[in-house]
């Protein structure tokens, strides 16, 4: 590991710069600013794409009518934001936590994502069941919101870690702290690397990028992009201490963090829907 810090830090001293992609020192760990330091290969349109796919659009309307909230996305979630709130649901796919929330009483909950076909999905559904629910298409990285606008945000199911890049994710940070009133509450959840059951899987990963033969669509290590039949799946999977870096780079005071199945078990259709992930509960100061 040592090795590894000192030959990153080595190489970008030698070039005398920061990270080419977000224009400073990456945090996201001291492997990945080498890659960093590469060209950024990963295609943001491509990942959309597979978001646009009738099919992964499916996916999600079934998970909407079918599984609801998580157990553990209820027990945050109503400790934390009250039924009169403005909320701001990002990456809400087929409106399953905003479905989930008016069901419990909230009337205020904007769902957005940018996924046209989620979003016209979503409206479909709510009018099924004769919900109101406000719907809009917006791009986590460039909000068209005024500032200080919601009192609380969710960005559910790890969506924020399916942004490529890490300057896209601290973007989406910045965005979303942006239109926040002081105060108010940002939930999130990300997979785990340390926590992960693929640890063989990073162990090689990371033989592969000290080797420099990580695949050329990766940009970070903890970077995963899988060709799938309906297009490029990509999700980051970060640590606690660089998702922390990137958070107080954002502004936010981190409240806690926890682990799905601590917080309670999760029925089996939810647990065989989604992994086991990390919960952030932050608060924009
Ligand atoms: C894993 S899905 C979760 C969907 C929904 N929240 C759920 O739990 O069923 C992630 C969602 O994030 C959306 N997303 C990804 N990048 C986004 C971005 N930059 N801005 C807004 N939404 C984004 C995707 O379109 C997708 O609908």
């Amino acid at each position: 590991m040592t090795l590894i810090k000192d030959t990153g830090l080595l190489y970008s001293m030698q070039l005398g710069r920061n990270c080419s992609s977000c224009n400073r020192e990456c945090s996201c760990q001291v492997l990945p600013r080498i890659a960093h330091l590469m060209p950024a290969l990963m295609d943001s349109e491509k990942v959309k794409a597979y978001f646009e796919a009738d099919n992964v659009v499916a996916h999600y309307a079934d998970a909407a009518a079918r599984l609801g909230l998580w157990v553990s996305e209820e027990k945050i979630l109503t400790r934390l934001f009250k039924t009169d709130e403005s909320i701001l649901e990002l990456g809400c796919g087929v409106g399953r936590i905003a479905i989930g929330l008016h069901e419990l009483g909230y009337r205020n909950v904007l769902a957005t994502d940018y996924s046209r076909p989620m979003i016209q999905r979503t409206r479909s559904l709510a009018k099924l069941l004769e919900y109101a629910i406000p719907t809009q298409v917006a791009d986590a990285r460039a909000l068209k919101f005024e500032d200080e606008v919601f009192d609380g945000a969710i960005f559910g199911f790890n969506g924020l870690m399916q942004i490529p890049s890490e300057a896209g994710r601290i973007r989406a940070l910045c965005e979303i702290y942006r239109v926040l009133r002081p105060g108010a509450w940002f939930v999130f959840t990300t997979h785990d690397r340390e926590r992960s059951p693929y640890q063989e899987f990073w162990q090689a990963e990371y033989k592969r990028w000290v080797a420099k033969e990580q695949s050329p669509d990766l940009e970070c290590f903890g970077d995963r992009a899988e060709q799938t039949k309906d297009g490029l799946h990509f999700m980051h999977v970060p640590t606690v201490e660089e998702m922390k870096a990137q958070l107080t780079e954002a502004g936010f005071r981190l409240e806690a963090t926890v682990m799905r199945s601590e917080l309670g078990e999760e029925p089996a259709e939810v647990k065989h829907f989604s992994d086991d992930c990390r919960f952030w509960v932050v608060q924009k100061l």
